[in-house]
């Protein structure tokens, strides 16, 4: 397995070479909508490692068809010459009524379910290649919809589960959630995020998944409890930090979930070549 850190920001980039210089990161999760105005060439230049795509902004089921096509366009420019380990995205309502959420709102996942699937599998193929579409940190009691419509959503449109393992925490603080809903999809999935999250000022207190803090206890007691399905070949695990972003305690952090996946660093360089890209762009995304 390998074991990456986002790269969201570009002032992060310094952090984000030192990791992999220093081989504590195997691969990089490039959050690709924030670099498209760098060309394709110079962003596969600057990473001395393997790299995947997260979208965070594509807005799949919210924004109009030209948008869409223009954006898949790029994309497949840099999916073609990065060759990234894997492209993930997010399903979320951006926008309610109209009017444009300050924060990401989980979806019906029960009323929206027709929509998501006629989007997904339109949305594979303009890309292109298999998506992996991340879980969301529940805080509504529709949340425990989530591990039945992934279920259904993967086996029905070929797309992929990214297993975030601490929105899986936090759902299961927020809302009650248990996380051996998950046990099935976190045994298939084959790439996976862990963040450190935080409380929210007003009552009740809320897990936010906010990137900005140290592990928490129970995140690292799941990981190890769901270990066995990471170490199988192909699987990958991003560490995510977007605030209070210190070098040693990110270390601290990567080191963390070594010990608890029982995978040390690399000895040797990394691969040049993604070698893992080639089975999800060859995928039967069409169900
Ligand atoms: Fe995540």
């Amino acid at each position: 397995m390998k074991i990456g850190f986002n790269f969201s920001l570009g002032t992060t980039y310094p952090l984000v070479t030192q990791l992999v210089r220093e081989r504590e990161i195997d691969f990089c999760e490039i959050l690709i909508d924030n670099f498209l105005q760098v060309p394709a060439v110079e962003l596969a230049a600057a990473f001395d490692c393997p790299v995947a795509f997260h979208i965070m902004f594509s807005k799949y089921m919210e924004s109009d068809q030209a948008a869409l096509e223009d954006l898949a366009a790029r994309l497949r420019e840099y999916i073609d010459i990065l060759r990234p380990l894997y492209v993930s995205d997010h399903i979320a309502a951006f926008s309610h009524l109209g009017r444009q959420l300050y924060h990401l709102a989980e979806v019906d996942y029960a009323g929206a379910y027709r929509q998501i699937r006629e989007r997904t599998l339109w949305w594979q193929e303009r890309l292109g290649c298999r998506v992996h579409l991340e879980n969301y940190p529940s805080i509504m009691d529709g949340g425990h919809d989530a591990p039945a419509f992934f279920a259904r959503l993967t086996k029905e449109t070929g797309c992929g589960l990214l297993f975030d393992i601490s929105n899986a925490v936090c759902a299961q603080r927020n809302c009650g959630l248990p996380l051996d809903a998950w046990s099935l999809l976190a045994a298939e999935a084959r790439h996976f995020h862990i963040a450190g999250f935080t409380g929210s000022i007003l009552s009740p207190r809320l897990a936010i998944d906010a990137h900005d803090t140290d592990l928490a206890p129970d995140t690292l007691a799941y990981l190890e409890r769901i270990g066995p399905a990471l170490a199988l070949p192909g699987r990958t695990l991003t560490y995510e930090r977007d605030g209070n972003i210190e070098y040693e305690a990110i270390v601290r952090d990567l080191h963390r979930l070594r010990t608890a996946l029982a995978c040390p660093k690399p000895s040797h360089g990394h691969a040049a070549v993604n070698a893992d890209a080639s089975e999800d762009r060859n995928a039967n995304v069409t169900a």
